[in-house]
């Protein structure tokens, strides 16, 4: 039997390259994978933790939709869906919170950021944590357990999340007997942190992101903004320690990569250098834009490729949800 892949994101924002390189394409990579059967979906609900504009959701989430199919995913051989759509999800939740220990949640590191945070500067220590924040890592082991799945792929800052998911599916099996698959995360590695325009990890919380389908002109400023030291054209310059460059590899091929490289070395000015990572970037964000600009024009377009998506989500979760209350000892 295939292995199960299942990951998510939030819609919070636009979608900027650090979502795609630390996850998206990893992920499409694992999808054309035959070993593979991948899940992906849209954690709207997640996104309620930080209480969305009325109205503001759909957009955000047919944004995130429409980047996973911009870059190729395809809808037929994998699952894209919502995680709103597949309500058994829900039901889990709450079954697991009960096996969750409160202490388990007072230590998961995004409340216990906030926490930290709060006391340093002297505010009541659960000052801004709604109830959606504290069990947060909750839901995420019911997106992972109710789809039994057997790899999540994610960034750094997720493997806690993973582990706690783990740890509920042990407690679980251990109670009720063997129901849960025990997932595993899995990390790219080399790409897990991409540097933002300050050169510190490019994330919507530092401002310092390039969103992902922009128009060129917009794409081109803001590569303009990435900042670079004082060093004069001629002057050899480290390229592992470059935005720029970093940022260049992962849009040029192989052989473009070893002449920036040699570029670097032998003196190039940093106009230059971002003239030609917008030369790549572009012609890499091309094609996804368009196919992005068209599924947003036509979001009936999109629901349907999301409901299908969730038909097929909850060919598993509705008998799996059965098995586990039965486990449990509801009378269905
Ligand atoms: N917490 C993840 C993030 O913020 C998003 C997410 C929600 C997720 N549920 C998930 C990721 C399940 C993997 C599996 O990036």
């Amino acid at each position: 039997m295939k292995k199960r892949i299942v990951t998510g994101i939030k819609p919070t924002g636009d979608i900027h390259l650090g979502n795609y390189i630390g996850a998206i394409k990893p992920a499409l990579e694992l999808a054309k994978d035959e070993e593979y059967q991948a899940s992906y979906f849209v954690a709207d609900y997640h996104a309620l933790t930080k209480m969305p504009e009325p109205g503001e959701l759909p957009q955000l989430t047919n944004g995130i939709a429409a980047a996973w199919l911009a870059f190729g995913l395809d809808p037929n051989q994998s699952i894209l869906y919502r995680q709103s759509d597949v309500p058994e999800i829900f039901e889990l939740n709450w079954i697991l919170a009960c096996i969750t220990s409160k202490g388990l949640m007072n230590r998961a590191h995004a409340y216990k950021g906030i926490v930290d945070h709060n006391r340093q500067v002297g505010k009541e220590v659960d000052s801004g944590v709604n109830m959606g924040i504290f069990t947060y890592p909750i839901l995420m082991a019911a997106d992972i357990l109710m789809l039994k799945t057997d790899v999540v792929p994610v960034g750094k800052d997720q493997i806690q999340h993973v582990e706690i998911a783990r740890d509920l599916a042990e407690s679980f099996n251990h109670h009720y007997g063997e129901t849960f698959v025990l997932p595993q995360f899995q990390v790219q590695e080399e790409t897990a942190v991409l540097p933002g325009l300050d050169g510190r990890k490019m994330s919507k919380s530092y401002h310092n992101t390039i969103p992902l389908f922009e128009e060129p002109k917009k794409l081109q400023k803001r590569i303009n903004q990435i900042k670079t030291d004082s060093l004069p054209p001629e002057a050899p310059k480290n390229p592992d320690e470059s935005t720029i460059f970093t940022l260049y590899k992962e849009f040029a091929s192989t052989e473009q990569v070893e002449a920036m490289r040699a570029r670097y070395e032998g003196g190039i000015g940093w106009g230059q250098a971002k003239k030609e990572l917008f030369e790549v970037m572009n012609n890499y964000l091309e094609e996804p834009r368009e196919k992005y600009n068209e599924l947003m024009a036509s979001p009936q377009k999109l629901d349907e490729v999301l409901v299908m998506g969730a038909e097929k989500a909850r060919a598993v979760s509705v008998p799996f949800l059965k098995e586990i209350k039965q486990k449990m000892g509801f009378s269905l």
